[in-house]
């Protein structure tokens, strides 16, 4: 059990890639908290670790408003007892290149991008600090370190300041051993893959920029996380884990 006793919250943890890292780290051994604006879904996967034997409840999170954050850590507290892993894995993106991209849109993504990841390590750093440390996991991209052609301007930016935001977290916070990193995936297979892009050519021609072949799955992306939630990463701060089958190497 690699993270046996964690107790872990995971923004956009109902569906996709966040889905993953709930439940790889659930299996070993972690309790979990699932926050998302998705309750369907939020519900949906608690139940499915739940019914597995593994520990996690649901609740409601949009991650752009404090309030919402005071709650959830409110309510992790009292259930779990403490919080020493954060995973803000919630993200949105928007289409189009610069000129197409609406004041609307921008605002929107950088809100729910770059202010979710900021309240959500505002808000668990005290409870963190509490019990002698923690781990932040922030879910950047590869959009981050090199965007592809038809990738958001938006999405990048977002990405981008998670990236930086993260090493400002991590070098501000070792005094309290409170780690902080962020992990890069390339194209992954979930709904927002599908979303962002119209058409089977524009995959295709995707998955042929990866060297390896094919797109990640969330699984890909869970297993990175895990290693980073566990002790064994304990002198690992302030760094960039990609996972993307070598599309940024290039
Ligand atoms: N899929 C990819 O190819 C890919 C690549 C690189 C990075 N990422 C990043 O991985 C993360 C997960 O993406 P995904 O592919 O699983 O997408 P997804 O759309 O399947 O899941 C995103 C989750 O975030 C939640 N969410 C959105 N807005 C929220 C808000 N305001 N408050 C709380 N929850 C909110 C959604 O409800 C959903 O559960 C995102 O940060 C995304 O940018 C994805």
């Amino acid at each position: 059990m690699r993270v046996l006793n964690k107790v872990a919250l995971v923004s956009g943890g109902g569906r996709g890639i966040g889905a993953a890292i709930t439940k790889t780290l659930a299996s070993e051994g972690a309790k979990v908290v699932i926050g998302d604006v998705l309750e369907d879904a939020g519900q949906k996967t608690a139940r499915e670790i739940t019914q597995s034997g593994g520990e996690c409840i649901f609740v409601r999170l949009d991650v752009t408003k404090e309030s919402d954050w005071a709650t959830l850590v409110d309510k992790t507290v009292s259930h779990f007892g403490y919080i020493n892993v954060l995973v803000n894995n919630a993200g949105i993106t928007a289409r189009g290149l610069v000129e197409e991209i609406t004041e609307e849109d921008w605002s929107r993504v950088m809100e729910v991008n770059v202010k979710g990841c900021f309240l959500g390590t505002k808000a668990c750093i005290p409870q963190m600090r509490a019990v002698g440390g923690g781990s932040i996991i922030n879910i950047s991209s590869g959009a981050a370190i090199a965007p592809q052609p038809n990738t958001s301007g938006a999405y990048s930016a977002s990405k981008g300041a998670i990236r930086i935001f993260t090493k400002s977290t991590a070098i501000q916070y070792a005094v309290d051993n409170i780690r902080c990193n962020s992990v890069h995936p390339g194209p992954v297979e979930t709904d927002m893959l599908n979303l962002d892009r119209q058409g089977d050519s524009e995959l295709a021609e995707m998955k042929a920029r990866v060297p390896l072949g094919r797109f990640g799955s969330p699984q890909d992306i869970g297993y990175g996380v895990l290693y980073l939630a566990s002790d064994e990463s304990s002198f690992v701060t302030g760094s960039e884990l990609v996972i993307d089958g070598g599309r940024t190497a290039q």
